[in-house]
């Protein structure tokens, strides 16, 4: 079977591409990012109300969350949407590395 992919349509900045780089750094509950399917999120209005609790969210922060994506029912998936805040891109698409100096290969 396909992967679901998340809808884009609720993005507020569909167009805005991060990488991996960018999404490290946003690792607290103060700023927590984090990636599935492609898309960036930036859940930390919601971190007080997911119903699967802080935990969850914490430990995949500002990193992946592909299969978590999956798991959520169609509704769910749907609300991920609120917190789209753009694509992941490759971090060569960026001129210059970021100052945490991180290059992935
Ligand atoms: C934007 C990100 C997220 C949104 C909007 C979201 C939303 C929700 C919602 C609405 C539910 C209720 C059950 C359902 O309808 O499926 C739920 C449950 C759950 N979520 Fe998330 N979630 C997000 C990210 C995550 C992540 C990254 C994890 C990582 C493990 C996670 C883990 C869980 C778990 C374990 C439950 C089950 C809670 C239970 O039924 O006891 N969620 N989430």
């Amino acid at each position: 079977m396909a992967a679901l992919k998340p809808p884009t349509s609720g993005s507020k900045h569909p167009l805005a591409v991060y990488t991996i780089c960018d999404v490290r750094q946003h690792n607290l509950a103060s700023s927590l990012w984090l990636t599935a399917h492609g898309r960036v999120y930036d859940v930390t209005p919601f971190l007080p109300l997911h119903p699967g609790g802080t935990r969850s969210l914490l430990r995949h922060a500002g990193g992946d969350a592909d299969t978590d994506f999956d798991f959520h029912s169609d509704s769910a998936q749907r609300q991920w949407a609120q917190y789209d805040i753009g694509q992941l891109g490759p971090c060569e698409a960026r001129p210059k590395v970021g100052r945490s100096g991180c290059v992935i290969m």
